[in-house]
């Protein structure tokens, strides 16, 4: 049966009026509980958000939001997602380290954490985890103090990449954890925890558990910045991350092909739907350089990441050939940025970087 979103869309919405703030004859809709629905071949999110009278009654509401769509016919999964409004959750008022900014541009949620930037891709392979691990390294160089939290959990690459492999890191007595610090960034990964080779299988709840537990019990210190590497992909686990901390903005990282344009496009309306500012788009392996003759090869004559910045307006942040040495690099354990500050890749990351470093302060 084919899913017809009109129908399920209208059928949320009469639901959604006919379950009442308690104590108010204010259905959740009246009460501007409702801050998104979102409907997909049978998977229906609802972004809420509780207004201080509704707040109270938010677990019991939640509940009966989730109940009454789960009952409906076509839907197969429901998500309640959650928007955080400032004054109206458990974080402090004034956000640390950022007086007097504007409180969705603040990485409020992880204490001592003034900003925290998510580098996402529409699927995997794309180089995403190498401009995380750059953009880190080039951010440090600024002067600022750097995290990088591998969200990766599916293929954690971290560690490899900064050469800490069969690292472990060290608890404390406070039952958290303290980062491992390399190449003056703080780090933490899954990979860090987990026998090599072992094969792990994640499922949703699970994984935003394990993030959170990574976010609030790592020691990460005072940060200017942490950049989290997501794993692949624009699904439920990266939205539920995304939504359930206060992100600063997002980088997306693509291709150059036309096809990849779906990918940004999914990245895009993830931030969007969470309203986290997309910073811009970097894309990767737009060309090919020659290892032996520094030839310089259009392997994709699409430039799909500029086109794709142009057509959904959002900055274009640079793009990075595709070089043999890089992939050395990587898997050395030394990032290019640390080995060859004055590459391609490092150049354009550091402009990214100092592109962060101005609009997020
Ligand atoms: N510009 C580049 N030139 C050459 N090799 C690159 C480049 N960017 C990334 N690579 C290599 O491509 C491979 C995939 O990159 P990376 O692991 O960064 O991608 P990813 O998007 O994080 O992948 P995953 O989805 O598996 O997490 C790695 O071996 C990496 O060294
Ligand atoms: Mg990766």
């Amino acid at each position: 049966m084919s899913f017809d979103k009109k129908k399920v869309l209208s059928e949320i919405q009469s639901i959604l009026e006919g379950i009442n703030v308690p104590g108010t004859t204010n259905s959740v809709v009246k009460s501007r509980c409702i801050q998104r629905i979102i409907a997909h071949e049978g998977e229906v999110s609802i972004v809420l958000s509780f207004p201080a009278e509704t707040a109270p009654h938010k677990a019991a509401l939640k509940t009966a939001i989730e109940e009454g769509i789960t009952k409906l016919d076509g839907v197969n999964k429901v998500q309640i997602l959650e928007k955080l409004v400032p004054g109206q959750t458990a974080e402090p008022a004034t956000p640390k380290g950022a007086p007097g900014g504007a409180p969705s541009m603040t990485g409020k949620d992880v204490p001592g954490v003034k900003h925290i930037i998510a580098v996402a891709s529409g699927k995997g392979g794309v180089g995403k985890s190498t401009v995380a691990v750059n953009l880190a390294v080039e951010l440090a160089r600024t002067g600022a103090r750097v995290g990088l939290m591998d969200s990766d959990v599916y293929g954690p690459s971290v560690p490899k990449m900064l050469g800490l492999e069969g690292e472990r890191p060290q608890a404390t007595d406070q039952e958290t954890i303290l980062p491992i610090e390399r190449f003056g960034l703080k780090t933490m990964s899954i990979g860090f925890l987990l026998e090599e080779d072992s094969p792990v299988i994640w499922r949703g709840p699970m994984v935003t558990g394990l993030l959170r537990q990574f976010l609030f019990q790592v020691e990460w210190g005072e940060l200017d910045y942490l950049l989290l590497d997501l794993p692949p992909g624009t699904g439920d686990a990266q939205l539920t991350l995304v939504q359930s901390i206060s992100l600063s903005g997002g980088v997306i990282v693509t291709t150059p092909q036309d096809v990849a344009l779906l990918d940004v496009q999914r990245g895009i309306q993830m931030f969007s739907r969470v309203e986290v500012p997309i910073i811009g788009i970097v894309e990767n392996m737009s060309s090919f350089e020659c290892p032996h003759c520094h030839e310089v090869t259009e392997v994709f004559l699409s430039g799909g990441g500029k086109a794709a910045a142009e057509k959904y307006k959002v900055p274009f942040l640079g793009s990075i050939p595709l070089v043999a040495e890089y992939v050395i690099a990587g898997d050395r354990g030394t990032p290019i940025s640390v080995e060859r500050p004055d590459s391609a890749l490092s150049t354009t990351l550091a402009s990214v970087a100092r592109k962060i470093r101005e609009d997020f302060q």
